[in-house]
């Protein structure tokens, strides 16, 4: 899911420009350097190599919009995680809830017995549901865990066995998850085959259907939903076929919003051919997109809706949300798991809503929003930089900008890609990701195009997304200055 992106030497840069950081955060620290250092050529050595990672160094300290790492350095965190810490990193009443919940009881595991803050999480969540016939609650530990939870019932309730996804989609690491995944090959590269029956139809997006970033969404629509059709006609009987698989917003796919008529016309399809819709909203979900829920927007209702991320803001807690009258005919024992809506998770969990509520998470998505989106409009006013910003998208505080490709996706073959622009600076995303680690921001890169996507915590300070936004301006400017 990171994009890799070579980091050499970053810990030093970084070093010289926060070593006033260094000397607090070294004396609060019980851990000496060498320690540090042996810990470091321990995981030199004995971490799997097939986790991708963006900067090198220990994180040993997470505070709001911060994090700070074993050698002092201190980086605003534009990632949170990939979407997890919301609210801020270790924030205090979450992390209260949880230690509070430590004490008293720690596992009762859901096929033992229902505990306290499982049943409060539920009390807290049903409010904010976009559509009130999500009723019914599983939760679990990981976005993919919740993927597979929600293809499996589809399956039984439906007794049909395919599934319908989108390309550029990102679901997760497991077999099924993988299988509905089709943002990378890197996901499920050697590892086929998969788990049979998932095919894929054209996501409303610009760049994967090779049209210009200004085509009109109705357009988009219509091709995308044309493609549906055919793929009904061509390759799954809509009675061999159990669901649909949407994200609202892609995330790994580049960070693009489904329009409206879109989800519309998947809901129409559904309900003409008995499928279900199940909507995936582990990364655009708990408010990131400015509602609680990115599907919010369109009115449309999804059969299924996945959660995770930012749900528990650290603590890992996953769900799958349906309505009664469907999983009322799930026999006992088709769901479930070891650590499945774990205690703690969920008392984190359900602190999570109250903070939202109380300090008006939302309203401050809005008002900062408006902030980032202001100041990547004014790059792309700047006559240097315009010829190498394509697009500029999302919603509340999931944001992309999409750079001008000089080779586009298939080098040595593609001739009639969009977005390619013969003198943009190679490998734009990556570079200008890796400038703003340099200069003190996390940030990440998606999908195969050059796409930076901006995930700051949706409590950021007006002046943190200032800073965030003058690392990001320095950044470009300098990649394109470079060539
Ligand atoms: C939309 C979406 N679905 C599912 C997943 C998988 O979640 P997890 O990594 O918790 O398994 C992710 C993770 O990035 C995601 O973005």
């Amino acid at each position: 899911m990171l994009s890799r992106i070579a980091v050499r030497n970053t810990s030093q840069l970084a070093r010289t420009n926060f070593t006033h950081v260094s000397a607090r955060c070294m004396t609060a620290s019980a851990v000496s350097q060498s320690d540090y250092q042996h810990l470091r050529t321990l995981g030199a050595n004995h971490l799997n190599k097939g986790v991708g990672r963006i900067t090198d160094g220990i994180m040993v300290k997470g505070e709001g919009s911060y994090v700070k790492y074993d050698d002092g350095r201190k980086y605003l965190d534009f990632t949170c995680g990939i979407g997890v810490t919301n609210l801020g990193h270790a924030n205090k009443r979450v992390s209260r809830a949880a230690a509070e919940q430590c004490m008293k009881l720690v596992h009762s595991q859901c096929s033992i017995a229902m505990h306290e803050p499982y049943l409060r999480l539920i009390q807290n969540i049903l409010p904010v549901m976009p559509h009130k016939s999500l009723d019914s609650f599983f939760f679990w530990n990981s976005g993919s865990e919740a993927v597979e939870a929600s293809l499996k019932m589809a399956r039984t309730l439906t007794g049909r066995q395919n599934i319908i996804c989108m390309q550029g989609a990102y679901h997760g690491r497991t077999y099924g998850a993988m299988a509905v995944t089709k943002s990378k090959t890197i996901y499920s590269q050697n590892t086929h085959p998969l788990m049979p029956g998932a095919f894929s139809i054209p996501f409303p997006y610009w760049h994967n259907m090779n049209l210009p970033p200004d085509t009109p969404v109705s357009k988009l629509t219509e091709q995308c939903l044309y493609q549906l059709d055919l793929l009904l006609a061509q390759q799954t009987h809509p009675k061999d076929t159990a669901a649909i698989i949407v994200e609202p917003v892609l995330g790994e796919g580049g960070y693009v919003a489904a329009p409206k008529e879109f989800l519309e016309g998947l809901r129409r399809v559904c309900d003409q051919h008995g499928m279900l819709l199940i909507v995936d909203e582990v990364q655009s979900g708990y408010g990131r997109t400015g509602t609680m829920f990115a599907i919010e927007e369109s009115g449309v209702r999804p059969d299924m809706m996945i959660i995770a991320k930012g749900l528990g803001n650290g603590f890992p807690i996953s769900g799958v949300i349906s309505r009664r009258e469907l999983t009322d005919k799930l026999a006992p024992g088709t769901v479930g798991g070891t650590y499945a809506g774990n205690a703690v998770s969920c008392a984190a969990a359900a602190e999570v809503l109250e903070v939202f509520k109380e300090d008006k998470i939302l309203e401050n998505v809005a008002v900062r929003s408006k902030q980032l989106f202001k100041h990547l409009e004014s790059l792309q006013q700047d006559p240097t930089l315009a010829p190498y910003i394509l697009d500029i998208r999302g919603r509340g505080l999931m944001i992309g900008i999409e750079f001008a490709s000089r080779t586009g996706i298939a080098p040595t073959s593609t001739q009639h890609e969009v977005g390619i622009v013969a003198d943009a600076p190679e490998k734009m995303a990556s570079r200008v990701a890796k400038k703003c680690i340099e200069k003190g921001m996390l940030i990440l890169t998606t999908s195969v195009y050059e796409v930076v996507r901006f995930i700051p915590p949706l409590n950021v300070k007006e002046d943190d997304m200032k800073k965030g936004c003058k690392i990001f301006e320095e950044a470009v400017r300098e990649v394109v200055r470079e060539g």
